[in-house]
């Protein structure tokens, strides 16, 4: 067995609806190929943000389609962040990360534990000033953590952006892929469709697909639109038209359910082994998502990466996230339940003895 990767937080290849998607292209083209085939609004194939809105019981107006949602996410950023203050999760998404340390933005990483970002390193950090150009948060799943941001949580920082005028950005693309458990609601629920919310079609469908989505305030649509029409005049509206049609044959809840199964048996192997290999390890057990982490005592990640990668097995570091020395990120998503058995058993072998 080669290398065996828990640094990719991408979908196993069976997850991808190959042949379905195939077909949908095919039939998506038939039916509406002279539109889907030329240029278009920027904000996307207004079908798919159509059904979306209805989704999300917003206007229309405030969906916005991008080709995928990190390139959402750099449009507002580019916007919003340079020279400002902007707020993060301390581990967070390390894309965003080195976009807005590039943008020149002054990324402050609040503290979070178990139940997700702590509101009170929020509020402290709204007091202290100046006022941050927005607040980036992944309350469910979190990539790199796993962890969920409690309901209270949830409300209170919804109360608190409310309080202080605070733009949030949920990035929310793992939070259909749940394994077990209730869902809970989204800060846009929650604010009664006030905040701004991002996901995609990448870990429910297909990442290759690039389509993801945001919902924004209506005048902030219309200003990313702006720099959409100046970066690429359309996003790529054959991937789009292609979920649409998906969406429309009935076939999202269905594949879902397919890829939770998927995903979720080897989130179980991955515990299983974890607990069997390294039982004194601390490690978050995700009800979904793609990730766990893991928190070692006296071993640094970059370190115990080296060793890693020598025995067959790697991982990211968790310092690439803003996380502590002896952390780590470790994707369950990518690989088979036997690799992942094996994997862990390497990784166990490649943890120095002190540690
Ligand atoms: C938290 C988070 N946000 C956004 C993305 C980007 O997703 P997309 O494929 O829609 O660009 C990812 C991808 O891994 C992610 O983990």
């Amino acid at each position: 067995m080669g290398t065996i990767s828990f640094a990719r937080g991408i979908p196993a290849p069976e997850c991808l609806p190959v042949e379905d998607l195939a077909d949908c292209a095919r039939v998506a083209l038939e039916r509406d190929g002279r539109t889907i085939l030329s240029y278009g609004p920027s904000s996307g194939y207004a079908p798919l943000r159509d059904w979306l809105a209805a989704r999300h019981d917003v206007d229309p107006a405030r969906i916005f389609l991008t080709n995928g949602s990190l390139q959402g996410f750099v449009f507002l950023a580019q916007r919003l962040a340079p020279g400002k203050r902007v707020l993060v999760e301390r581990p967070t998404y390390d894309r965003p990360l080195k976009i807005l340390k590039e943008l020149g933005a002054d990324v402050v990483a609040l503290a979070c534990d178990e139940e997700g970002l702590d509101p009170d390193a929020l509020e402290r950090e709204l007091r202290a000033g100046p006022a941050p150009a927005f607040l980036y948060v992944i309350p469910t799943f979190q990539n790199p953590s796993g962890r969920t941001l409690s309901e209270e949580r949830r409300r209170r920082i919804v109360e608190l952006a409310r309080e202080h005028d605070l733009l949030v950005l949920e990035d929310d693309p793992y939070g259909l892929v749940r394994f077990e458990g209730e869902a809970l609601p989204s800060l846009l629920e929650l604010s009664g469709g006030e905040t701004t919310y991002s996901s995609s079609f990448s870990k429910t469908i297909a990442p290759g697909l690039r389509v993801g989505w945001f919902v924004f305030p209506e005048a902030l649509a219309r200003e990313i639109e702006a720099a959409a029409t100046a970066t690429y005049i359309t996003p790529v509206l054959l991937g789009q038209a292609t979920v649409h049609e998906f969406v429309s044959r009935g076939r999202f809840e269905p594949n879902l359910e397919r890829v939770r199964g998927l995903i979720g048996m080897r989130r179980d192997a991955m515990l299983a082994a974890l607990d069997r290999e390294l039982p004194g390890v601390r490690i978050t057990r995700p009800d979904g998502g793609y990730f766990l982490w893991a928190e070692l005592d006296g071993v640094g990640a970059g370190e115990l990466l080296l060793r890693a990668e020598a025995a067959g097995v790697t991982f990211v570091k968790g310092t690439d996230f803003g996380g502590d020395p002896g952390s780590l990120r470790l994707a369950y998503s990518f690989v088979s339940p036997d690799e992942i058995a094996d994997g862990v058993a390497r990784l166990a072998a490649a943890i120095p003895v002190t540690a």
